[in-house]
């Protein structure tokens, strides 16, 4: 685990598409906002917010759209992703910092290395930084399967 602050952090522009990509949440029902923005192999940033639904569970999380977007055109290679979450009305991010789900953590392990950053911001500008591995150790993969 790394820290920086917004300022300094070595994917701001990826801290950014997440926070702008936050602006089309749809959350009526939790009324927390969520951004993902995923870096791909080729420098193109993926994003995505999450989709909540009256019955509940076939809702997704900001980090599935920015993933599966990406996925259902063609691209599978990523460098990073960005993570970040506001009340809804609010002004500024969330206190705390928006880590992925586990449910989105299984997901992005099947496409993304081991040592992937996975960036959250606060509304502080405080940004830590995390592999996805110290976020979801001796996770089951691919690879298990064999
Ligand atoms: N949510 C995300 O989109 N990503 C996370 O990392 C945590 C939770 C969403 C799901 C739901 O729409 C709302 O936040 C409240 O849980």
């Amino acid at each position: 685990m790394q820290k920086w602050t917004r300022q300094n952090c070595p994917q701001k522009a990826l801290v950014d598409a997440a926070e702008d990509a936050l602006e089309y949440a749809y959350s009526p029902y939790s009324h927390f906002q969520v951004g993902a923005a995923l870096l791909d192999d080729h420098g193109v940033i993926w994003s995505g917010c999450n989709i909540e639904n009256a019955a509940f569970s076939p809702g997704t999380c900001a980090e599935r759209t920015a993933l599966y977007k990406a996925v259902s055109e063609g691209v599978r290679s990523f460098q990073a992703i960005a993570i970040v979450g506001r009340q809804e009305g609010e002004q500024t991010l969330t206190a705390s910092f928006t880590t992925p789900c586990g449910v989105c953590r299984q997901v992005l392990s099947e496409f993304c290395a081991k040592k992937m950053p996975v960036y959250v911001a606060n509304g502080a500008d405080d940004v830590v930084e995390y592999t996805l591995n110290e976020l979801l150790p001796h996770s089951f993969g691919p690879e298990d399967l064999s």
